[in-house]
């Protein structure tokens, strides 16, 4: 008996994924098709999948064409599976050509013609109309978003505001944008959404004028230093049936959504300490080390810190205490947070004036996780216990800069029909306790 093998996501089956499936069937006299999983796929940058695993499976059965059909989640597991299934031809569309001439020393590798002119790419551009989007802003953080943003299917950077219309035509001109302007109302003018990286202390007013026209809301970290101003956002996108997304790049990687499924798992027990360190030495003539108001190393780091204490141990906390080491210019070059809840404690630790491990310690009554610096850009963590020969080890890509995965979550989120069913992964709770946290950290500077 002649087994054959192929992998695909098969994401809003279409008739390409049918073909292919057909003629892999006729290679042989069994067919094993392999289905990713959306982790997987996120982490080698295939992003935006719409179907669930389940619906995906259910569509390859239904083609009659498979005799087994498994789940591929890791790299690698092509050659497992080709040596575990005793498979004889390894077969994937034209598309691939090349890429897996490896497997020729397991099995025969064949690639079949592609069907023209359908993808699952196409069919999700159909279905949702390309997101035209406007940036406010044009730092470090808007330059890298801008590649990040190309990655992502279903969005596409249109214009860039800058009260500076110099620095607005330059960022432009770089990227080829269609409007350059320091006109607010012309940037609206033909936009769906928008993402604030201005300063931070301008978030409040460019969120709210962005959602009052109707779009809607990607802002960086910090969303805002006043609770009252979260809960108001909020309150506007909700009303006007808007996405408001805080864009806190962490929350949204592939591994530290692996890293928060661990904990949840119960794998350390009860969580009963959180430890969260973020520093970086910045250069004295930086934004961060200059502007007295909100400068300095709490307001520039501490949202990070802030996302793993707040998800895993909630937003109730009895008590909150900041110390600080102060710079000349009252900035904050090194803050310590700890928080007090009825059952754990937690420590963030942020420095833009000195330098400490950039460590992630969860500790719970079975075990404790250390993700190792940069945490906050989750590639990997263990999980260790009493008896120390006993660690776990976990591992997940990112692609690029990491903030493609947020932007496509908001890509998700804008396509949704009820959108008040908004994401999990950073809630509108989490991002008011957390604007909570920084209007305290401000009244007490
Ligand atoms: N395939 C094909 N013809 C097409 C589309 C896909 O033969 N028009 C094949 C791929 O080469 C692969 C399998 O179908 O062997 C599963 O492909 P998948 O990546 O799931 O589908 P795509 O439509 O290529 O998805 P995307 O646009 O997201 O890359």
């Amino acid at each position: 008996m002649k087994k054959v093998i192929t992998y695909g996501t098969f994401d809003l089956f279409h008739q390409g994924h049918y073909n292919l499936l057909k003629r892999a069937k006729e290679l042989g006299d069994y067919l094993i098709v392999g289905i990713t999983t959306e982790q997987y796929d996120e982490s080698r940058g295939k992003l935006n999948i719409q179907d669930s695993l389940l619906k995906r499976l259910d569509n390859v059965r239904e083609t009659g064409f498979a005799d087994d059909i498994i789940v591929e989640d890791h790299e690698g597991q092509k050659v497992e599976d080709i040596q575990k299934y005793n498979i004889d031809i390894f077969t994937v569309g034209s598309d691939w050509r090349g890429k897996f001439d490896y497997l020729n020393s397991y099995c025969d590798v064949v690639y079949l013609e592609r069907t023209k002119d359908i993808s699952s790419s196409d069919r999700r551009i159909a279905r949702n109309p390309i997101i035209q989007l406007g940036m406010i802003g044009t730092g470090r953080i808007a330059h890298r978003f801008v590649g990040e943003a190309r990655a992502v299917s279903g969005i596409t950077v249109r214009n860039v505001y800058n009260p500076h219309i110099d620095s607005a035509v330059r960022f432009g001109d770089e990227f080829s944008l269609n409007t350059a302007t320091d006109d607010l109302e012309r940037f609206f003018d033909d936009i769906d959404a928008v993402y604030v990286a201005s300063p931070h202390e301008t978030h409040y007013q460019y969120v709210k004028d962005s959602l009052l026209a109707g779009k809607h809301v990607l802002c960086e970290k910090p969303l805002v230093f006043r609770q009252s101003e979260a809960e108001e956002l909020f309150g506007i996108a909700r009303d006007k049936k808007l996405i408001l997304m805080e864009g806190i790049k962490t929350a949204y990687l592939p591994g530290f959504q692996k890293l928060m499924g661990v904990v949840k798992s119960g794998a350390i027990g009860e969580i009963r300490d959180v430890e969260a360190c973020f520093t970086r030495l910045t250069p004295s003539d930086r934004r961060e080390m200059t502007d007295a108001a909100y400068g300095g190393a709490f307001t520039e780091f501490a949202s990070y810190s802030l996302l793993p204490i707040i998800k895993l141990l909630g937003r109730d906390y009895k008590e909150i205490r900041f110390d600080s080491i102060k710079a000349e210019n009252g900035i904050d070059l090194y803050t310590k947070t700890s928080i007090i809840y009825d059952h754990g404690f937690a420590l963030a630790k942020n420095g833009v004036g000195v330098k400490s491990e950039g460590q992630l310690v969860i500790a719970g009554t079975g075990g404790y996780i250390l993700a190792e610096s940069p945490w906050w850009l989750t590639k990997s963590f263990e999980v260790r216990y009493e008896d120390s020969s006993k660690v776990e080890k976990f591992a997940t890509k990112y692609l690029g800069y990491g903030l493609r995965y947020e932007i496509s979550d908001f890509v998700t989120m804008i396509g949704l029909e009820d959108k008040s069913k908004i994401g999990y992964k950073l809630t509108r709770g989490d991002s008011i306790v957390i604007a909570g946290i920084m209007e305290k950290f401000l009244a007490k500077r």
